[in-house]
């Protein structure tokens, strides 16, 4: 069904693979309409818990696709409104979204794992911001997403000298969440994500919603959004289930309602 990724369950989990190794997983617009497609798949299977986005031992992504690029006149790059709805796709995904990263991750493909929850990386990784060499800057949200990640002076270092850094730097400055050697990171993603899928996936979506938000509003329209979406977490099932639990000293089943 998809030509230039890969979609596997394997339940709580959901893989989505870039798959265009002849590009280096480069993305263009089919394969940025083919994620947008699966997330809309997955975001409906109740199976699904957790997503973990990937690509190859060489590379991530490098970037977005410079040949369709090379021939985009100004104006319609700007009204199409599209690349940035693309990287907003995976913030306001309701599930938790993983990057593993593996070689190459660059341009947009920085920018993507920027949109991600969490990000793991390997030893091998080369991360970085490389839009300057071709006479551009991030388009698809990394010159906003990167500073408030990694603090400003990194954000424009990495921009302004478009110089990948390596899976143990990225992680220094906070870029990513964990680095591990290349043989260990999927199993490790692995674990973490079953960890996350073990909880309630509503408590899970309204808490990526809370802290979303923490860029998007000042502390004290933060702070009351944080208070009404606490507040409605006391309507469901689950959190009856993880009282109930932790009281008859089990673990909880959390099912989502
Ligand atoms: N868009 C389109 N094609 C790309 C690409 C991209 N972003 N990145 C790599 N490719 C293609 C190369 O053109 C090459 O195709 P070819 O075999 O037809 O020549 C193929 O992928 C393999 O890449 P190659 O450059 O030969 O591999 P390498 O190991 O020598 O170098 C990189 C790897 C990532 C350093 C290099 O490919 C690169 O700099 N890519 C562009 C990265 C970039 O600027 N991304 C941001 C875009 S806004």
């Amino acid at each position: 069904m998809y030509e230039n990724i890969l979609v596997e369950r394997e339940e709580p989990l959901a893989f989505i693979t870039f798959n265009r190794p002849e590009v280096l997983n480069a993305m263009n617009r089919k394969t940025k309409e083919e994620v947008l497609a699966a997330l809309a798949e997955l975001e409906g299977d109740e199976g699904v818990r957790v997503v973990i986005v990937r690509g190859s031992e060489k590379a991530f992504v490098a970037g977005a696709d410079i040949n369709e690029f090379a021939d985009t006149r100004p104006m319609d790059q700007w009204v199409d409104r599209r690349e940035q709805a693309y990287y907003e796709a995976i913030p306001s995904f309701p599930k938790p979204v993983i990057a593993m990263i593996r070689g190459y991750c660059l341009g947009g493909g920085c920018e993507l794992i920027l949109g991600c929850d969490l990000r793991i990386a390997s030893t091998t990784a080369k991360i970085g911001q490389p839009e300057i060499n071709l006479g551009l800057i991030p388009g698809g949200g990394g010159s906003q997403r990167l500073p408030r990640l990694v603090g400003e002076g990194k954000a424009m270092q990495m921009v302004l000298a478009g110089e990948p850094i390596s899976g143990e730097e990225a992680k220094a400055i906070g870029l990513v969440e964990e680095v591990y050697p290349d043989e260990e990171v999927e199993a490790r993603t692995r674990e973490l994500a079953l960890r996350i899928a073990e909880k309630s996936p509503i408590a899970l979506r309204l808490a990526k919603e809370a802290i979303r938000a923490a860029s998007n509003m000042g502390l004290k329209a933060g702070l009351e959004y944080e208070t009404a979406l606490f507040a409605l977490l006391f309507s469901t099932e689950d959190k009856a289930e993880g009282m109930k639990a932790f009281l008859e000293k089990r673990k909880a089943a959390f099912t989502g309602r």
